[in-house]
């Protein structure tokens, strides 16, 4: 099974970014825990953190045919990016959405999310283990 996790904007901030919200480890710890639960559980991942919107979208197109589906933290996007959302739509791959923080325990402005139009599962608020939680969903499906 092989699965494209998407990062995306300010989460290659990880650990000096509101260590408050967003905890104290960083980003290369996240890639890290990423790859070893992966391989825990026999998932070849790609690892893509972007802070452009349309190479997001450009990722997610390439997936097609190549991933068995799509981890994705759309950091801000989340809140704003139909052209995520149509993407994953127009790609039709199983999605799973994740955030660190519980978004709706934060701002009215993270509330609403479109990404969730579409994921068939939103993690929030787990911190890394997120992430592990998403793609045992994923070994769950096969
Ligand atoms: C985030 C939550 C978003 O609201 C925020 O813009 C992020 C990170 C999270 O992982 O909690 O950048 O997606």
């Amino acid at each position: 099974m092989r699965i494209l996790v998407i990062n995306g904007p300010n989460l290659n901030l990880l650990g000096s970014r509101e260590p408050d919200v967003y905890g104290r480890k960083d980003f290369r710890s996240l890639q890290a825990f990423i790859r070893q639960t992966a391989k825990s559980l026999d998932i070849r991942v790609k690892l893509f953190q972007s802070n452009h919107e349309g190479k997001i979208v450009d990722a997610i197109q390439k997936a097609s045919g190549r991933f068995d589906g799509i981890l994705i933290n759309p950091a801000a996007y989340t809140h704003t990016s139909v052209a995520i959302l149509d993407a994953l739509k127009a790609v039709r791959l199983p999605t799973v959405e994740i955030h660190l923080s519980d978004i709706s325990a934060r701002e009215s402005f993270r509330q609403f999310s479109y990404v969730s139009l579409y994921a068939q599962k939103t993690i929030c608020g787990k911190g890394f283990d997120g992430y592990a939680e998403g793609l045992r969903w994923f070994r769950e499906l096969k």
